[in-house]
């Protein structure tokens, strides 16, 4: 399996088990199945709002004596509601006791948007926080300082466009180390995996496999389907892989981590198997035209008079 490599030599491994929509019943058990069937990769955020139930299984898993800490690499995000410096150490401290964790090995803040403390997720706009108000250089300083203090050992940004990049890097030396975002064949976004190749930041593909499990509230009408594609399914079914493996192989092979989300066994094996396929040049010249530019997860949501889309995503990348 490749691994991504970090300035003080750490390792991650590229595939990842993603964890966001599992429910809290299932996800206990997806993480210990997980776990034992090779995975050391496990991405999690307190919004997700089954940390606790992931921690859970670390236990387990732990108290059988199999698998040591230190050999798997823990990602948790911090909630947009804990931007304000006096709130990030405390929101990860809530997240270490839920995971049951000394320390994460990657801590991100999810989103570049503040919400006030005690809302979770705003319904109009005066529960918001603008950047005026909490600048993300602000909240970086806090995600440093937790570094420091060693309740994790590195770093990083979700959802961040390369504007919000280049805004983070004019006001820090130390720019982060990750950035987590929507990465597959409908949203290649490759000039924002220049912009962090050049700056040495490594991304991480979120919904790779399009997250098909989404609320309906979040999807759009008539969204496609990338286990569907036809492109997809000819390359899969010519290596005898299935659709899922092809859209996991193709960000492992572009030098991303990948975080497919299962909480099916079946397919939690399936997924990090992925690994060993192979995918030649013509495959991926096929599936390098298939690019759309094409969100599943729109931040749409977050979009409000004082926080407009373009504070969020690069304007070409919208689409509607
Ligand atoms: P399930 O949890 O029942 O396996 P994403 O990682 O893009 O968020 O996608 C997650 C969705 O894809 C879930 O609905 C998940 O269902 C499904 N899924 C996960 N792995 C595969 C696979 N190998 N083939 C088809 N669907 C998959």
């Amino acid at each position: 399996m490749k691994t991504l490599k970090f300035k003080n030599g750490d390792e991650m491994p590229a595939i990842g088990l993603g964890t966001w929509k599992s429910g809290k019943d299932e996800v206990k058990n997806a993480v210990k199945i997980a776990l034992n069937n090779g995975y050391r990769h496990i991405d999690c955020a307190a919004t997700y709002g089954n940390e606790d139930a992931v921690g859970e299984a670390f236990a387990e898993v732990s108290s059988e004596g199999k698998i040591k800490r230190e050999e798997v690499w823990i990602t948790s995000k911090l909630w947009n509601n804990a931007h304000k410096k006096e709130d990030v150490i405390p929101a990860l401290k809530k997240t270490l006791k839920d995971l049951q964790l000394d320390y994460l090995d990657l801590y991100l803040i999810h989103w570049p948007v503040a919400f006030k403390p005690e809302v979770d997720f705003p319904q109009n706009d005066d529960q918001y926080l603008s950047l005026e108000e909490v600048p993300l250089i602000e909240t970086w300083k806090m995600m440093l300082e937790a570094k420091k203090q060693g309740l994790v050992k590195h770093v990083g940004v979700s959802n961040f466009s390369t504007m919000n990049l280049e805004g983070l890097m004019e006001e820090t030396s130390d720019y982060p180390e990750i950035n987590q975002v929507e990465l597959h064949p409908y949203l290649q976004q490759n000039e924002l995996l220049q912009f962090c190749s050049k700056h040495n930041i490594h991304l991480t593909a979120f919904s790779p496999l399009g997250s098909g499990d989404r609320p309906d509230g979040m999807k759009a009408k008539d969204e496609p389907s990338l286990l569907e594609n036809p492109v997809i399914k000819k390359i899969a079914k010519k290596h005898g892989a299935s659709a899922g493996q092809v859209l996991i192989k193709w960000n492992e092979m572009r030098g991303t981590a990948v975080i497919p989300k299962s909480t099916n066994e079946e397919r939690i094996i399936e997924n990090l198997a992925s690994a060993g396929l192979n995918l030649n040049e013509e495959d991926l010249e096929k599936i390098a035209a298939l690019d759309e530019h094409y969100r599943y997860v729109t931040g749409e949501f977050f979009v409000t008079k004082g926080n407009s889309y373009e504070n969020i995503y690069d304007d070409d990348d919208y689409k509607a």
